[in-house]
């Protein structure tokens, strides 16, 4: 491995267990710690995704890894400083945020995401594409919820830090987020390794329910089991476990969770009024068009009968517009 990567390995290393220090021993820390156990995270969980702060201060990490003899053009690659125009001078790209390290399926912290404590924007601050970080890589928890994975034989996948903390908490091991990014071929090749079978469970809003209509076809495609989690209408995982419990998030939302198609059913439902016969029209194709993906004759057979009786539509005039579509699907 070459000697720089090393040596951001350890001066992200160093930085992580110093920003944890920080919020869970100091006073300079005692607003960021009271943040996160007013969102309900536990001091465990604190401790076990080594959560951090870093201070106010413009040039602290530059100051701490310059004294640990880290070259300035190492620590600016790295993502940790940035350099000024006006005058070469550098400082910390992360200041009085709550710090996530962000690891690689070895253990090595290659990564931070910030957040703000206030509504400070962006919301959540991450390093930006280094040597040693590449988003479209790395999914979040991997190297921990790996074992869990194999175990249960299945992955759960997140939005964000938060949801796979809270689940986590809650019991739900097996998780890994996207960090905000959209899932990518590469994502899905490191969950190809591990698991079969995947739970989709993204925010219950209205980006969330894009992104998992999304993310559904390019897992199932890609030869996955699917199921999509639900959650009421603007929630999130996280959201959900404070309001409800572990207990009903495991039971409810994660082994209730939606079979691909009944999920399906239910996206494709959204903003259309079914009464309208145009709306019927389109609704009735967009769902034989998913019909028509399906492998077992039997599964087809149920989603058909149940378009059939919901709309009083014949079974034939239903199967002669399927047999169309599956001549292209195939
Ligand atoms: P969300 O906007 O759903 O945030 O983004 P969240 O996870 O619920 O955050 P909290 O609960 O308000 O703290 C989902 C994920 O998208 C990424 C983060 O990984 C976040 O967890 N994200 C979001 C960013 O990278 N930058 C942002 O500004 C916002
Ligand atoms: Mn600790
Ligand atoms: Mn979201
Ligand atoms: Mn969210
Ligand atoms: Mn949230």
């Amino acid at each position: 491995m070459s000697p720089d990567f090393q040596q951001m390995f350890e001066a992200h290393q160093l930085l992580s267990k110093f920003y944890h220090h920080l919020l869970v021993n100091t006073k300079d820390g005692q607003h960021a710690l009271e943040y996160l156990l007013n969102r309900g995270f536990t001091r465990e969980s604190i401790d076990k995704f080594q959560i951090g702060y870093s201070l106010n201060s413009w040039d602290f990490v530059y100051k701490f890894l310059t004294k640990r003899k880290f070259p300035e053009g190492l620590m600016e690659r790295a993502g940790l400083i940035i350099k000024r125009e006006k005058d070469g001078s550098y400082f910390d790209r992360f200041r009085d945020r709550i710090m996530f390290p962000i690891n690689d399926r070895n253990g090595n912290t290659i990564a931070f995401s910030g957040r703000a404590l206030g509504d400070d924007d962006p919301k959540y601050l991450n390093s930006p594409e280094t040597p040693i970080f590449n988003k479209s890589k790395i999914l979040y928890n991997f190297q921990s919820a790996r074992a869990h994975m194999k175990k249960m034989q299945r992955a759960v996948l997140f939005e964000g830090f938060a949801d796979v903390i809270a689940a986590d908490r809650a019991g739900v091991e097996n998780g890994v987020a996207t960090m905000g990014t959209s899932l990518t071929d590469e994502h899905i090749a490191l969950l190809k390794k591990q698991v079969q079978s995947i739970t989709i469970c993204y925010d219950s809003d209205n980006a969330g329910k894009e992104a998992a209509f999304r993310a559904s076809t390019m897992l199932s495609d890609a030869g996955f089991q699917i199921r999509v989690a639900m959650m009421p209408d603007g929630l999130d995982p996280d959201d959900y476990i404070q309001a409800n419990g572990a207990e009903k998030f495991r039971n409810e939302v994660i082994d209730g969770s939606l079979t691909l198609m009944a999920f399906k059913i239910l996206y494709l439902r959204r903003g259309k009024r079914l009464q309208d016969e145009g709306d019927r029209l389109l609704y009735i194709e967009e769902v034989l068009k998913e019909i028509a993906k399906l492998d077992k004759a039997v599964e087809k057979d149920l989603y058909i009968r149940q378009l059939a009786e919901e709309f009083s539509v014949s079974l034939d005039a239903l199967k002669e517009q399927l047999a169309g579509m599956e001549k292209k699907h195939s």
